[in-house]
This record gives structure tokens, sequence and C-alpha cells, in this order.
């Protein structure tokens, strides 16, 4: 094993897309950022830089962090922000993962334009369980804004409506030919005829899934989540993650383009657009999720938990909230359970170690409140929430089983849900409400996928299993930004185990203070 040592700068630089040039904050001033290259076993220190007038802090999204929630990076919850002029140190070991994960700023809605691949290749002399490429290629999924990225998270937060959405998808930072000024804003990759090519693949949009195709090309899914999976082909793919619906805002014409050149054929051919899904087209997203499957070899076993310590059931609800000062008087508000998460002033995982009073209390419901026909007709009255910090507290090395069950309150919707410093196995996955007398019973317990993030479908539910064998404070959220503002996100706070070795890390020197 090796040590990484990679330098963040985050800094102002302009870019222009789309005809707009604008401040936009990067890492290194790249758009997107660098790529993370690391073998499975290294030890990474990242130190990050902050000459922004924004606070920040990055997250390395799917890496577990092995009692080590401080390099995490979620702010309010492992951490404070990295204030301007102020450096830290992410400082991590990458275990027990190969593949393509990704690291973002988790903090408002930076992440629109701080993002970057991170590579986890096999320990040397590991081979991967699939033919070797001939050569491979990250592919970053994103978004443009011609808008002020602030001003729209600021609308989104506090209006009675949603904000106006990007003005463009991009691959590698690039929206393609199909917008205007953007001709040299066109990502090409050139590939033979004949050769194997591994894309990794990543879906950063603040608040989209997405499509990807090639034209005339079948691709082959061999990793998902840095954990390989039993290799299936396909004519589209559908990151990141979870039974695509109708988008939660109607989007037009944002479709990314980039091309796929041969070598020694002229690129006089007009390039020839892939068909994608349509974007309802919710038959081939439970397709799609039915073909994701772990590898579960021998080497490379699904450790499914069988047994279950703790069930968890958790509705996802969109509501409103009086506001008196916003439009209408309401804000648009989610919630989890009835709860809508209020952010702390300080971070969690700091209060949790040094045993600090009245930050946050772990009386996290276990069940909604009052069971209800979760998927019936829209329940339009009665969408007040409450709010406060609250966590469910999880015994360390117990197994957990936590269904997230979308409602019809003011619409239904699809979410894709991520857990911070966990891999999960997703059991089961339903259209209507979960039936605990007789799901169950459907569950793959053999090969299921092993996610970091996970969709739940709209009107329907998805039911996830992991050990706590991680201690600390870990975020649980939906990843669409705009119903994470509105509060559908919460915490686990999963206790020390009883050997030296089951304990969160102590903290390090330069944690950045609150
Ligand atoms: Cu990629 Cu908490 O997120």
């Amino acid at each position: 094993a090796a040590v990484k040592r990679y330098q963040f700068d985050i800094q102002v630089k302009n870019v222009s897309r789309l005809c707009h040039a604008k401040p936009i904050v990067t890492v290194n001033g790249m758009f997107p950022g660098p790529t993370i290259y690391v073998r499975e076993g290294d030890r990474v220190l990242v130190n990050v830089t902050n000459h922004a007038k924004y606070n920040m802090s990055i997250h390395w999204h799917g890496l577990k962090q092995y009692r080590n929630g401080w390099a995490d990076g979620r702010a309010y919850i492992t951490q404070c922000p990295i204030q301007t002029g102020n450096s830290y140190v992410y400082d991590f070991n990458v275990t027990e993962q190969r593949g393509t994960l990704w690291w973002h700023a988790h903090i408002l809605w930076l992440r629109a334009t701080v993002y970057g691949a991170i590579v986890v290749m096999p320990k040397q002399g590991t081979p991967f369980p699939f033919p070797k490429p001939d050569r491979e290629e990250v592919i970053l999924l994103g978004e443009w804004w011609n808008a002020d990225v602030e001003v729209v998270e600021s609308q989104g937060n506090s209006l009675g409506l949603p904000p106006n959405m990007s003005d463009a998808h991009t691959i590698n930072g690039k929206p393609g030919p199909l917008f205007p000024c953007s001709e040299k804003h066109t990502f090409a990759m050139e590939v033979e005829q004949g050769k194997a090519y591994l894309l990794r693949l990543l879906n950063s949009a603040l608040n989209d899934e997405l499509f990807f195709a090639i034209a005339d090309h079948n691709m082959t899914v061999v990793e998902i989540d840095a954990v390989y999976t039993k290799p299936f082909s396909t004519q589209a793919i559908l990151i990141a993650p979870g039974p695509f619906s109708d988008a939660p805002i109607p989007i037009d014409n944002k479709t990314a383009t980039a091309i796929l050149q041969y070598k020694g054929i002229p690129d006089t051919l007009i390039p020839k657009l892939p068909l994608l899904p349509a974007k309802n087209d919710s038959s081939f997203a439970l397709n799609y999720e039915k073909n994701l499957k772990s590898l579960n070899s021998p080497q490379y076993p699904a450790n499914v938990p069988l047994k279950v310590d703790r069930n968890l059931f958790f509705t996802i609800g969109l509501g409103k909230n009086s506001c008196p000062s916003c439009l209408n008087g309401t804000r648009l508000t989610a919630s989890l359970n009835n709860i809508t998460f209020v952010m702390p002033q300080m971070g969690l995982l700091q209060a949790h170690y040094y045993n600090m009073k009245g930050v946050f209390t772990t009386d996290f419901p276990e069940k909604p409140p009052t069971p209800f026909n979760y998927t019936g007709a829209p329940l339009t009255a009665n969408l007040g929430t409450s709010k406060g910090t609250r966590l469910s507290r999880i015994s360390f090395n117990s197994t957990v089983e936590l269904v997230l069950q979308d409602t019809n309150l003011l619409t239904v919707e699809s979410h894709p849900f991520h857990l911070h410093g966990y891999n999960f196995f997703v059991v089961g996955t339903g259209i209507g409400n979960f039936d605990p007398a007789k799901d169950p019973s459907r569950y793959n317990l053999v090969d299921p996928p092993e996610r970091n993030t996970v969709g739940v479908p709209t009107g329907g539910w998805t039911a996830i299993r992991f050990r706590a064998d991680n201690p600390g404070v870990w975020f649980l959220h939906c990843h669409l930004e705009l119903h994470t503002g509105w509060g559908l996100k919460t915490a686990f706070v999963v206790e020390d185990g009883p050997g030296p070795d089951q304990k969160v890390l102590p903290p390090p020197n330069d944690l950045p203070p609150c």
C-alpha cells in the first residue's frame, strides 16, 4: 500500500459555456475537478486549501471512512466547514473497495461545480473479474447553470415554488454541439475497432437522475458503487441511481452529447444520436434495476445480513410549512417520518465524540407516527411537519433493515438515497405500499446489489440492510440537492464497540474549528 498526496486549491475561475461567462468555484481551476487515482489499501491525504469566499467541505462519496468520520466531509455533520484562508487535510484509507467513486463539495449547492472522480484500482497483482480493457476513461455527467447557483439555491429553499433549474447537462464539463456556442465544448473520445474500453461513469447532476447511451453500441455493466456486479449487457445506463420516473421539475432540451470517434474513419460523417429511454420509462428503470446483482463470488462474497436486529421504516414526504417571509406565506419542505431535519451549527460527530448535550437528540421515530395509505390519493391536507435535529441511535455491530417508503402527500416522486460511512444491500423494492407480511418473503438475500446510494421508486419502496460496524455519525439523505435543502435527511449515530479498535478515532488536530 502506498501513501497518495493531493493538493486541492479551492479557487474561483472564469468559465464560459452556452455563450455565458461567469466565475465558478473550482478545485485547482479545473471544471470538472481532478481525478484521484488510488489502489485498494492506499492511504490518501488531500490537503484542501480554501481561497474562495465560500465556506467549503469535501465529501468522498462512497468511501467508508472506517472509524474515521472526521474525513467524511459533510459540513455540520462530521466537521465544521473550512473557512476562507484555511486548510484541512482529509486523511483516510481505502479499504475493501475497488471501482469508481467520486468526491464533491458537501455544503450548500457548491457541488454544482466542485466535483471529480475517484478511481480505486484493485490491489497490485489482483486482476479485474472481467476481461482487461485496452483503455479506460472517466465520464462525469454534470450540469451547467447560466444563473448563479447560489441564487437558484436560495430560491429553491425559500419560495413556495421550485426554482429554475440548470440550462444544460454536461459530459466531462461540456454540453456538446446541440447547445449554442458549444462546438468547442464537446467531449470526444477516440476509439479503435475491436478494442475494449472501460468507461467509469458518474452522475454529478444536482437534481436529476440521468440516462447514458452510445449510438449503435451495447455496454456491459461490471461494477457499481465500487462493488463488482454480475455483468449484464444494456443499451442504456441509468445513473445515479434509482428507478427513474418523471423528473422532479419538468425539463427540456438539456441532453448533453459527446463524440465517440473511430480512429481512421473520417470525421465528416454526421454523428448519430443514440436512443435514450423516455424520461418517464419506468419499465426500463425497473428492468435495469432487476439486472443489477452482486458478483457474490468466492473472492467477492455478498455478506447479506440474514437476521435483522433493528427494523426501521421511514416515510419520505414532500409538504409545505408556513414561512411568513416567503412568497405565498409557505415554503416547500420535505420530511422523513414527518420530521424535517434542522442542520445544527456545529459538527454532530464532535458533539457525539465529546458527549455534548443539547446539539441533537436520538429519538428519531422508528416508524411513521400514524400509518396511512402512503401511495393512495394525494393527501394535501395536513402537510405540516415537525422540525428537529433528531437522529437514530444504533448499537455497534447490530444488523439494520431500513425500508424507505415514498408517500403521496403533495405528489409522488423518486428519490436517490445515500448513506454515508456504509455500503448496504438492496434486498427489495416495489411499487405501492410496503407490506411487512408479504414483501420480505420476496427479498433477494443471495446476491442483492451492494450500494451506497439507492433509488426509492416513485410511489414505491426500497428495503436495504447493513451491519452497523462503523462507529460514528453518518448522514442519510436524498441526493437531490433541492430535497436535501428542504429537509430530506437525518443521521445515524452508531455507537462505539467494546474493542479498542472498534471506537471512533480521535479527531485530527487540524479539524476546522466551529
Ligand atoms: Cu454524495 Cu452526502 O453525498
